[in-house]
């Protein structure tokens, strides 16, 4: 029986959605893990004439790519393993059964501890990696947001990982959309406004020469009592004013304009939400990750503004390599777990299965 405070160095295997990714990372405190090396295969070019992910398309490039990307990742980390996670859910269950088999034939061969993971707990692993050792005292409780493609949840996170419960998402969650996720309302907007798949980069980059007060979006479901989202409002919002602009045939020089105005209206809602959250459950610090945290307008007003919102530390936010999906975070994520010594047993280790929307 292997002290599971001594695993240090964790392989992470991620391939819910569209990309395929493999990482090293090592252990360097209880709020940093330090990255040694990460493999990524973006299938977005693929999916691109399609307008979203088609499923099957990417088993069958996951499938294609998943040992390329593990060899690379352990190539460049050139250090030994001690442990290996897998994101096991939710996602794309095709997609996600590439990774989680490519984990469980790995952990079997090599007897190597084998932790399945939560996608959204890689995601709020991220804010720790490459965190320095000496970067100082996250204040708790800790208001933390997931936004991503798929997700717009508000977290209060009370401890470290290394006091993280098995149900500590499903615990910690005080916010949701109640429709679109914050990423799907970029990318729906953008496709709207004719931008390629995913828009939310688009958005952010047209919006930099726009007026966001140009068109006045819906911030939806303001109410102080409750601290979920819903984005649908602004997708039928943007729709007629496009249908309008484009009959005037004048769409492409407002484009500026539309992207800051409804770039603007979704950080509204998501840090007018976050700040309230925060405020009702005493949070002392606030983190941003996922895909929408690499927004530049989202990290630009929260860089401005968490001073006068009474925060005695900077906003977290991952590295722009780690806010989109990656295996780092995975690593990191499984990583607490393994040195809680949650790894698999080896009875349940060729069982683990892919669980497309898990009930937390
Ligand atoms: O976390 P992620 O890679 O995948 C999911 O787990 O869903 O997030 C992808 C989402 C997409 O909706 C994409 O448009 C959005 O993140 N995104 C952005 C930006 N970069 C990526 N949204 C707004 N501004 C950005 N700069
Ligand atoms: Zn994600």
């Amino acid at each position: 029986m292997t002290d599971s405070t001594r695993i240090t160095t964790v392989l992470g295997i991620e391939s819910s959605c569209d990309e395929c990714s493999a990482a090293v990372v090592r252990y360097e405190g209880p709020a940093s893990v330090r990255c040694l090396s990460v493999s990524t295969f973006s299938q977005i070019e693929i999916h691109r004439p399609y307008g979203g992910v088609v499923p099957e398309i990417a088993s069958r490039n996951h499938l294609e790519s998943i040992n390329p990307m593990i060899d690379r990742a352990l190539a460049d980390a050139g250090v030994a393993i001690d442990g290996i996670a897998v994101t096991n859910r939710p996602g794309l269950v095709g997609a996600l059964l590439v990774g989680v088999s490519a984990a469980k034939a790995l952990a079997y061969a090599h007897a190597k501890p084998l932790v399945a993971t939560h996608h959204l707990e890689g995601h709020a692993a991220s804010i720790f990696l490459d965190r320095e050792k000496d970067a100082g005292e996250i204040p708790l409780p800790l208001l933390l947001a997931v936004v991503s493609g798929g997700h717009t949840n508000l977290y209060v996170m009370k401890s470290l990982p290394a006091g993280w419960s098995e149900t500590f998402l499903s615990d910690s969650l005080v916010g949701r959309s109640r429709d679109d996720a914050a990423g799907e309302a970029f990318d729906k907007t953008a496709k709207i406004l004719g931008f390629p798949y995913p828009g939310g980069v688009w958005i952010d980059r047209t919006a930099q020469a726009g007026n966001a007060a140009a068109f006045d979006f819906p911030r939806a479901l303001p109410q102080k009592t409750n601290f979920d989202f819903s984005f649908s409002g602004l997708k039928t919002a943007v729709a007629l004013a496009a249908e309008k602009i484009r009959k005037e045939n004048r769409l492409q020089e407002n484009l500026p304009d539309l992207c800051a105005s409804l770039q603007e209206a979704i950080v509204d809602a998501l840090l007018g939400k976050m700040y309230r959250a925060s405020h009702e459950y005493r949070c002392r610090s606030l983190a941003i990750v996922g895909g929408v945290a690499a927004n530049s307008r989202l990290r630009g007003r929260l860089d401005a503004e968490w001073k006068a919102q009474g925060y005695a530390v900077p906003p977290l936010f991952p590295k722009h390599a780690y806010c989109t999906d990656n295996a780092a975070m995975i690593a990191a994520a499984g990583l607490f777990r393994l040195r809680q010594g949650r790894a698999l047993a080896q009875a349940d280790l060729l069982t683990l299965n892919a669980i497309a929307n898990p009930e937390r």
